[in-house]
């Protein structure tokens, strides 16, 4: 989950380069940073606890000159979150910034210990320090020594490391843990993320497992582990480098929910013909779908909620039956799956652990796979047989928004895909899907118009300890996606249930005390049943937020304390819609509170332990 960034060249200021990019991965981990740079032959270290400005204020006293360094930022996994475990690790004159696990580091540190190397921190990383420098002891050069140590550390990393020995390269290497290279005139970049080197080149080698990269001022040069050269494709990237700026919204979060729109004119751009309703996925092979019988998605967290919501779209518009899977859960429990089976795995970041895992779980049982992504080449994108990409930028704000909605449009445009193929669907009926889903970026500019509505909403329930969310059909986990959003950047505690089941348990929590959300557009059979739920909930005093596209309806006119009006929409794209004025009430809520929005308290944008 941490962030690594290198940087050589005289082009910029070290420091500058390694400031500003860690700056655009300080969502990968938040828990403390480092750089270390070398001056003069020599490596200086810099690093701190906690966020990257306290870094930032030691830097500015002492600012290290010279034309190569590394950068981490850091999410704590082996010792706790304090400058001793903070990275680079450093031992004789090799430093070392790390993301990801050295499984073996016991039995390395108890070898490296009898050779007499003092440890100065809990963390697992410190040995692959000391490896390099015992290696170069034993008179290999900084290029083998790093090959050397690179091939005794088990388990999942990227890895970059400087040695003043020869202070004109960095070398960085990667197994299961993100890692590109960038390539400048002059000067060349690695970092575990594409935002971060995007405000300085463009043209970036997605490096695969197992790869050892020697950057020089002018050179990237590529080999694998015994040091055979390998070609690698240099790929240019499209993403504005604004797109990873906050652009004078105060939180990257409240920039990512107004995109909205946007991002989701990208993920349906040149996929979709409004004369014969046809869908089109540029990395997606139809033969995929071949005598598949069910569908099982894998994901977590928002991507998880994206999935159930994906499969009424899917069971709807395809017939086809999909099953989803909490993928942490999904490994454990012996799932059946055949060669007829379709496993699509769903990740904003394609490099959750849990997703990445069952994923191969379910390819070793025989299944095919598709991926949900929004991250070019992730480690989930690479493992699938087929790849829909989201498009829909950089989302650098821990609480996922732009990335859910954007995989809600993937799934829709899969169903009416599969709803075609499959001959379960008309040319008609996914014409009429296709122009419902054109008018979605339209509803949500309108619904966006709610925000000042909805902060002064939350003024007045940020106070509330507990909160419960409720849906009904294909906006049910829309409750439990509005409650996520809720408990983790404001920490006040939300259940999200299906409107059904208040009966079966949470309507003993009702009381005065208790906010209860209603999730209620459009004027089906859903929103007639959340009308009796309504009773329900005032017969025993609860307090009630009614998100609703009928604000006149005779039913709720002195039945709800505030009303939240979207605007009406096709029922299967409800979701999408209904999503937004959520994310904004944990937003104010959120910033009612004074919370940390966009890097809230323990968590990190991209979960790489399981
Ligand atoms: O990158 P992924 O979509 O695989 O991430 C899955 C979850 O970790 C993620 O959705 C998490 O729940 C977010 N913080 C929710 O806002």
């Amino acid at each position: 989950m941490c962030g690594i960034l290198g940087y050589i060249g005289d082009q910029r200021k070290t420091v500058d380069v390694l400031m500003k990019g860690l700056s655009r991965l300080e969502y990968r981990g938040y828990d403390s940073s480092g750089i270390a740079v070398i001056e003069d032959g020599k490596s200086r270290v810099f690093k701190s606890k906690g966020k990257l400005s306290k870094l930032k204020t030691k830097i500015n006293k002492h600012s290290p000159k010279g034309t190569l360094g590394i950068g981490h930022t850091r999410w704590a996994t082996h010792g706790d979150a304090s400058q001793k475990n903070a990275h680079p690790h450093i031992s004789g004159g090799t430093s070392v910034v790390h993301n990801g696990i050295v499984e073996n580091y016991l039995d390395l540190k108890n070898e490296l210990k009898k050779k007499g190397y003092k440890f100065y921190s809990d963390t697992d990383t410190e040995v692959i320090a000391h490896l390099i420098e015992d290696l170069s002891e034993d008179g290999l050069d900084f290029e083998d020594a790093a090959r050397a140590a690179f091939k005794k550390i088990e388990g999942s990393f990227a890895i970059a490391v400087i040695s003043d020995k020869e202070p004109d390269k960095v070398i960085a290497t990667r197994r299961f843990s993100p890692l590109i290279v960038a390539k400048g005139d002059n000067e060349n970049y690695l970092a575990s993320d594409v935002p971060a080197i995007l405000p300085f080149c463009k043209d970036v080698i997605y490096l695969e497992d197992g790869d050892v990269a020697i950057l020089e001022k002018d050179s990237i040069r590529i080999t694998d582990i015994d040091g055979n050269k390998v070609k690698r494709k240099v790929q240019s990237i499209n993403w504005d480098p604004i797109s990873a700026e906050k652009c004078g919204y105060r939180h990257y979060m409240m920039k990512e929910i107004f995109e909205q729109p946007r991002a989701i004119l990208d993920t349906m751009r040149g996929r979709f013909s409004e004369e014969t309703g046809e869908v089109f996925f540029e990395d997606v092979d139809p033969s995929l779908f071949k005598n598949v019988k069910r569908i099982v998605a894998l994901a977590c967290g928002t991507s998880y909620h994206a999935s159930l919501i994906g499969k009424y779209m899917i069971e709807k518009f395809a017939k086809i039956s999909v099953e989803v899977d909490i993928a942490s859960e999904f490994r454990y429990r012996k799932p059946i799956i055949d060669k007829n089976t379709l496993a699509i795995a769903v990740s904003q970041s394609g490099e959750t652990a849990d997703t990445s895992e069952a994923l191969l779980e379910a390819k070793e049982r025989g299944a095919k796979t598709l991926s949900i992504t929004n991250v070019m080449m992730s480690k989930i994108a690479r493992d699938s047989d087929g790849v829909i990409y989201t498009h829909a930028g950089p989302e650098i704000g821990v609480a996922s928004t732009k990335a859910f909605t954007t995989q809600l449009v993937a799934f829709y445009f899969l169903a009416i895909y599969l709803g075609r193929l499959k001959k379960q669907i008309t040319k008609k009926e996914s014409i009429q899907m296709i122009k419902d889903a054109l008018s979605i970026p339209q509803l949500i500019e309108i619904t966006l118009k709610l925000d000042n509505q909805i902060k002064d909403l939350a003024k007045e329930f940020f106070t509330y300890r507990n909160f419960l969310y409720l849906g009904r059909g294909i906006n049910h986990p829309i409750a439990f996606e509005g409650a996520l959003k809720l408990k983790e950047i404001s920490y006040i505690h939300a259940e999200g249930y299906a409107a059904g089941e208040m009966k079966h348990g949470p309507i003993a929590l009702i009381d005065e005390n208790m906010p209860i959300v209603l999730i209620a557009p459009g004027d089906g059979i859903a929103y007639k049943k959340i009308l009796g739920n309504l009773q329900e909930v005032r017969a025993r005093k609860g307090k009630v937020i009614f998100l609703t596209s009928d604000p006149h309806a005779p039913e709720i006119q002195g039945n709800v304390d505030k009303i939240i009006e979207v605007p009406d929409c096709p029922y299967m794209v409800s979701p999408i819609i209904s999503i937004v004025p959520l994310q904004l009430l944990a937003y104010h809520i959120a910033t009612c509170k004074g919370t940390d929005v966009d890097q809230p308290r323990n968590l990190a944008k991209v979960v790489t332990v399981e």
